[in-house]
């Protein structure tokens, strides 16, 4: 099949790069004329395992192509992606959906005969619908153009799999289009994800509302998940337990899962804080505000960890950071990722900063992003280079890299053997052998 990807961000170009290791011929479409030039020579302007792999060959072998131009992309195909940002509106909880309607007026104009819309990009729920009314008044006579929404679920660091090999796929179809039997979608997508639905990949298809409540739902459900465990823990640093032993306990029941119950400094990213806030910001608008008002708590527990983070570290000084040599290792929001995007490692960094603490930083992939975003701290090229002379050690995201250090030669590093593991992802043992004071969040007393 030919088809379209507008919007060739993390979630577009892993999309556009697996629909053509599909077999699709796949037109990228960005707005962005240099991240579409880099796209073109194979390279991408972000991190993501596998997948500069799969975008040189399919560039190479001509399946997959990129353009800034909309005439091409609605030349080229009849069915059209759409992966743009939804960010969060500066100012306000909700989504910002102009990048999803500014696809629509710049490529609905200039389409002739049949085409379908699948949305990917996470909206507020009855935002789908109010595209197929815009797209019906931009065509007339000259075009039928249906929407229907394709949430994405891939998780960075893990894109490429998740986007051939998903756990499941949901297809939100007009009801109205569906009653009249003028829909064309579903067909669509079976056809295109024929080879991924031959494994007996569940497919879900539902009206639009639905389809866009899943996604939502699902990343509020895993935000509600971490926070849970980041509350208990926040007992547990009371109370003296260790919030780790409790997660392995209670995730052996199956209805819990052990899964997204790893306490320590929270959620970042591009998705899941943004989603959660919009999610409240939406039900509100639909005066039903009650019902997601706990997403706010779960928001604020959230971003309680990063501020115990920065008064632990600040304890450890007496109280006050000023001066002193701290290394906050890592920047990315996760591991395996180059997204800085609402990260708590950069946001404790910045935190620590701003309080007069001279901060290294070092992060094996996210160190330009984190430039970009926070250009006065002092980034250093090397784990060893950021650990030299500090006087405190912080590891902030879960990277292996840090999972590795071993703690005696680390040790001859520092000027003090002081390590806060904010992921709970250190071999504990192992550093407090090696003489370090090691302390972790949620668990009240230093391991030993
Ligand atoms: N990143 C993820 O892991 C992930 C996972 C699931 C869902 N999502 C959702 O997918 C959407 C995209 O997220 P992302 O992380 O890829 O964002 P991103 O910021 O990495 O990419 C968005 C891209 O859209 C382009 N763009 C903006 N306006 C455009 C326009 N009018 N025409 C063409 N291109 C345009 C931008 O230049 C950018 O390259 C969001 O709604 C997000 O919530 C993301």
């Amino acid at each position: 099949m030919r088809m379209t990807v507008i919007g060739t961000g993390y979630l577009g170009a892993t999309h556009a790069a697996c629909m053509a290791e599909l077999g699709h011929e796949v037109l990228g479409v960005d707005v962005d004329p240099n991240k579409i030039e880099s796209l073109e020579k194979g390279d991408l302007p972000f991190y993501e395992p596998g997948l500069p792999e799969l975008v040189r060959r399919h560039v190479e072998s001509g399946k997959l192509r990129f353009t800034t131009d909309y005439a091409e992309a609605a030349e080229f195909a009849n069915l059209h992606f759409i992966g743009v940002g939804t960010p969060q509106i500066k100012g306000s909880h909700a989504a910002d959906i102009s990048y999803v309607n500014a696809v629509i007026e710049s490529l609905v104009p200039k389409l002739s005969g049949d085409h379908v819309i699948l949305g990917k990009s996470t909206v507020p729920v009855g935002t789908a619908a109010e595209l197929q009314k815009r797209c019906d008044e931009l065509t007339g006579e000259r075009a039928d153009v249906e929407v229907a929404w394709n949430p994405e679920f891939l998780r960075e660091g893990h894109a490429v799999d998740d986007t051939l090999r998903p756990d499941r796929m949901v297809l939100g179809l007009n009801r109205e289009r569906v009653a009249a039997g003028t829909s064309r979608a579903e067909d669509a997508a079976r056809e295109c994800f024929a080879s991924i639905l031959e494994t007996d990949t569940p497919f879900i298809v539902s009206d639009l509302a639905t389809a866009e409540l899943v996604k939502v739902s699902a990343n509020a459900f895993l935000a509600t998940k971490i926070s849970f465990i980041n509350a208990v823990s926040e007992i547990c640093e009371t109370t003296g337990a260790d919030v780790t032993v409790l997660a392995d306990a209670i995730g052996l029941d199956p209805r819990i899962g052990r899964k997204f119950l790893n306490a320590g400094l929270g959620f970042g990213g591009g998705c899941l804080p943004k989603d959660i806030r919009a999610f409240s910001a939406r039900a509100g608008e639909l005066g039903a505000d009650q019902a997601m008002s706990f997403l706010r708590e779960v928001d604020a527990i959230n971003m309680r960890r990063r501020e115990k983070m920065v008064g632990l570290v600040k304890e450890t000084f007496g109280g006050n950071a000023l001066g002193h040599q701290v290394a906050v290792l890592g920047a990315a929001f996760k591991p395996n990722s180059d997204d800085v995007r609402d990260s708590p490692a950069l946001s404790i960094a910045g935190q620590l900063a701003l309080a007069g603490a001279d901060v290294r930083v070092y992060d094996p992939q996210a160190m330009g992003n984190a430039r970009h975003v926070f250009p006065t701290l002092d980034y250093r090229d090397s784990i060893e280079d950021a650990l030299r002379g500090v006087e405190v050690v912080i590891v902030a995201t879960e990277w292996d890299d840090f999972r590795q250090i071993d703690p005696v030669v680390a040790g001859e590093w520092v000027a003090d053997k002081r390590v806060i593991d904010g992921r709970n992802c250190l071999p504990v043992e192992d550093w407090v052998d090696a003489g370090w004071d090691v302390s972790c969040l949620g668990r009240g007393v230093t391991p030993q």
